[in-house]
């Protein structure tokens, strides 16, 4: 039985209503700060939120000492951000003894659970409002409701498994990068991630609004549109017979423009060779894929609930090579999950050296409470796990920087993305393969496709020439 999750219309008219309503209300000239922590999808979150910030009347700053309502937006993937998001709100407090009238208030994933609900509830009390992932669109109502009483409140859910609102305002934070998500929340339940309790089931947007949302952005000009969810290769089995990921990806390609299409993330068990052959089918899809590992190792897949072999994990990356052969591989890896013996973190090690990653995001297995991980025996100790992390990083830096080197001489296209951070003399950008790229070049070029050439390569970047057409 499909589901369709999208909110009726009246359900976001409301909102909109509530939107008029704090604008009324609130004095003119206040501002909002919106603080983000964690994935790309909480960005996109982070967009909306402004947005209605916006329509509310608030105009967004990014100083936080000049704010008249904070929105922190949390992460709960592992410890740190929990820690990092907690500390920073801790600073907060000397800010509204300074200002009585500032509201403060927390969402995203790590308020979505009961027991940081409670931790906010109880030693937070400068905190007004705390809402969850499926809660996002009644911001409006809950900032009102807020402002008229002054009443702390705490809204965990939605009370179902997560819905779909369309057309909340948007405030893209930049001109030429966008994300779109195509799908909320997770059912794979991974035994160490604690996302599909805090993000709630799969659920797909209906491929009309994305690609309305696509189309206006490659209009407007856009470069680059990154398509989110946590597991984008199941787009649609929830909503559609006969229409999947591929299919979606086949038809935004089809939109006029010049733009690069990226997605993220995607579950080896579901990605398809009809995604490949999309992927190498169309220049409007960059050549980059990231495809999350975990661990190299059969037996810990297994225990981790990931639904796949490290054999056909490589029958997907020897697919895709054949049919692009100088695609990006990137990918994430877990170090100590628990149970993790010397021979199955050699299998990670052994998968780097085979497949040969261009860039690896690692960490170190962080228990999640709710999790299944989080009370297996054999938990790893921490000097094992920080030991084996930096063994892995060890092996993946000469990997990145003999991938680099060989960049050099080639012509690589490159998103113009601002100044170089440690060089204001250079522009930076990423190459559609998704390396740092330095050179140097007009402040112009900034939000535009360039073609670069590579003159070297070190383990963090390439640095190159315009090419001139
Ligand atoms: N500990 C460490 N890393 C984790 N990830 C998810 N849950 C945990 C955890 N409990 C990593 C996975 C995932 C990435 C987004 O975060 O590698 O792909
Ligand atoms: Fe977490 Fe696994 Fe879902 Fe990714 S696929 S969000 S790792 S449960």
């Amino acid at each position: 039985m499909k589901l369709d999750r999208t909110l009726p219309k009246e359900t976001i008219d409301r909102q909109y209503d509530y939107m008029r309503r704090v604008k009324e209300w609130n004095p003119d000239g206040l501002k909002a700060h919106v603080l983000t922590f964690g994935c790309q999808q909480n960005e996109a979150d982070s967009e909306r939120i402004a947005g209605m910030a916006k329509e509310m009347g608030y105009e967004i700053t990014d100083t936080v000492a000049d704010a008249d309502l904070i929105v922190i937006n949390t992460c709960a993937v592992r410890e740190h951000a929990e820690l990092k998001a907690l500390s920073i709100t801790g600073q907060f407090k000397h800010l509204k003894e300074k200002k009585r009238s500032l509201v403060i208030a927390m969402c995203g994933c790590m308020v979505s659970q009961e027991h940081r609900r409670d931790n906010i509830k109880n030693s937070y009390p400068y905190v007004d409002f705390v809402f969850g992932t499926t809660r996002l669109y009644t911001f409006p109502e809950i900032l009102f409701n807020c402002l008229l009483t002054r009443k702390r409140s705490f809204y965990l859910d939605a009370g179902d498994e997560g819905n779909i609102p369309e057309g909340l305002p948007v405030h893209r934070a930049s001109k030429f990068k966008a994300w779109v998500s195509i799908m909320y929340g997770c059912n794979n339940f991974c035994t160490y991630c604690v996302v599909p309790f805090v993000r709630g089931r799969e659920r797909s947007r209906h491929k009309e609004e994305i690609v309305k949302e696509v189309t206006a952005l490659a209009a407007e000009g856009y470069r680059e549109i990154t398509l989110l969810g946590q597991n984008v290769n199941s787009y649609g089995k929830d909503l559609y017979d006969d229409y999947d990921f591929a299919d979606l990806l086949s038809d935004l390609c089809k939109i006029e423009g010049e733009f690069l299409i990226r997605f993220m993330t995607s579950h080896p068990k579901d990605a398809s060779f009809k995604l490949i052959d999309v992927m190498a089918a169309n220049d409007k899809i960059a050549k980059a894929f990231h495809l999350p590992l975990q661990s190299g190792s059969d037996r810990v897949l297994s225990v981790m609930n990931r639904h796949y072999t490290r054999e056909r994990y490589l029958t997907l990356v020897r697919y895709m090579r054949e049919k692009m052969p100088d695609i990006a591989l990137s990918t994430d890896i877990i170090v100590g999950f628990p149970g993790e013996t010397e021979e199955d973190f050699e299998d990670t090690l052994s998968m780097l050296s085979e497949v040969r990653y261009d860039n690896i995001y690692s960490f170190i297995y962080s228990k999640r409470k709710g999790t299944k991980a989080a009370v297996m025996e054999e938990q790893i100790d921490d000097t094992v796990k920080g030991a084996r992390f930096e063994r892995l990083l060890a092996v993946q830096n000469a990997i990145n920087l003999d991938k680099n080197q060989k960049y050099e001489g080639k012509v690589e296209t490159v998103l113009v993305e601002g100044y170089s951070k440690t060089d204001k003399s250079r522009l930076t950008g990423r190459s559609e393969r998704n390396r740092l790229v330095h050179f140097e070049g007009d402040e112009a070029l900034i939000g535009s496709l360039v073609k670069v050439k590579i003159l070297r390569g070190d383990l963090h970047a390439l640095y190159g020439e315009l090419v001139k057409n």
